[in-house]
């Protein structure tokens, strides 16, 4: 159902059209093509790190990540238990098993102190997730990583720009991986990239994505690869977002504010994480409803619905779903899913729309 107002929609209002255009008019608009070398460099440059190796979407550039870091049957990785199932997916198709650990109560992100106890002989990585656009607490991450010789993936399809003290998430571990999805900060409607420091990786990761072809010797493949291209068509809108990007974040955090400033006062209702170290870049602006409030999450988003506002629920633990079923206690985890609710988040809301949005929850809360 159509609402009057949307959780998400992209802001296509810079180059898009000109350099899509551009394809169509030169006939570049499959995998070859300027635009996709032109935003792997520049999307490589905004993160701070070396290389970008564009992919299909969010999901394979995790995939591609893992399998570059020889991750595979019978090896364990660490990701948390609140993520999108993406996260999880992406390890059980290289056959290693994801092992959940629940998140913290004040980032909503992996909780470092409970990593330590599901580290096991098979343990090679760790997935931080960088929940709703809020970095993950990365150098207690990186410092049980180091100390247990584990590679660290970065799961960053939903913080493009959030940083962790001071520098841009993605380029703290071996691997940043970001999707470029519809609804994502920037997007290419489907797209994804891995960006990395270690030349060697990502030529691993090219050639992986491009069916293991040797990339020397056309049509000779030492490995098993897969078609996990992005199309010069998709980079065209990619490097246009890319030239904005800096915009649509700065317009999230004010959005973000604005929200928070009206709702704090609101008993029962939680604030989205905000760390001192960190740079949240609010892919989604998220609170929870806790039992105080007069009604329950999803009588909120009923209520919501009925005033053509859209909102969503929080996902589900991986833990409660039978491909990742896990009986180990998850409580924030949990508290999280029962009582989280997304509201409208888009570079191009209009403060009216904010206001509004606003005031319906006020309405319901009075
Ligand atoms: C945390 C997380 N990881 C991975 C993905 C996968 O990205 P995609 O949908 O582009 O495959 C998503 C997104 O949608 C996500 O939210």
């Amino acid at each position: 159902m159509n609402l009057k107002i949307p959780i998400a929609k992209p802001t296509l209002k810079g180059n898009e059209l000109k350099y899509v255009t551009e394809c169509i008019e030169t006939g570049w608009i499959s995998s070859a093509g300027k635009f996709v070398e032109k935003f792997e460099e520049k999307f490589a440059d905004f993160c701070n790190v070396k290389h970008g190796v564009s992919c299909s979407n969010g999901t394979v550039a995790i995939h591609l990540a893992l399998m570059a870091l020889g991750i595979g049957k019978g090896d364990e990785v660490i990701i948390p238990d609140y993520t999108f199932a993406a996260t999880a997916n992406a390890v059980l198709y290289t056959g290693a098993k994801p092992i959940l650990v629940d998140v913290e109560e004040d980032t909503w992100c992996m909780d470092p102190k409970l990593i330590k106890d599901k580290i096991t002989p098979n343990t090679k990585a760790i997935i931080p997730v960088h929940i709703y656009g809020h970095p993950c607490d990365m150098d207690k991450i990186m410092k049980i990583a180091k100390e247990n010789k584990l590679f660290v993936i970065e799961d960053c399809a939903e913080a493009h720009g959030a940083e962790y003290k001071g520098g841009k998430v993605g380029g703290i571990g071996d691997i940043g991986c970001f999707s470029f999805y519809g609804n994502k900060i920037i997007t290419t409607g489907e797209g994804g990239m891995c960006i990395t420091n270690d030349k060697k990786l990502a030529n691993k990761m090219r050639v992986l994505k491009n069916h293991g072809m040797d990339e020397s010797k056309r049509y000779w493949h030492e490995i098993i690869g897969y078609n996990y291209r992005i199309t010069n068509l998709q980079a065209a809108v990619g490097l246009a977002q890319l030239e904005q990007i800096n915009e649509f974040i700065e317009k999230r955090i004010k959005i973000a504010e604005l929200y928070n400033k009206h709702l704090k006062d609101i008993k029962g209702i939680t604030l989205p994480p905000k760390k001192e170290w960190a740079k949240n870049v609010y892919w989604m602006y998220c609170i929870l409803i806790k039992d105080e409030f007069p009604i329950s999450r999803d009588e909120l988003i009923e209520k919501l619905k009925e005033k053509g506002i859209d909102s969503r629920k929080f996902f589900f633990p991986l833990s409660m779903m039978t491909p990742y079923k896990d009986d180990s206690a998850s409580p924030v985890s949990k508290l999280l899913s029962n009582k989280g609710i997304c509201l409208p988040t888009f570079t191009d809301m209009s403060e009216e729309e904010i206001k509004e949005i606003i005031e319906s929850v006020k309405e319901v809360s009075n």
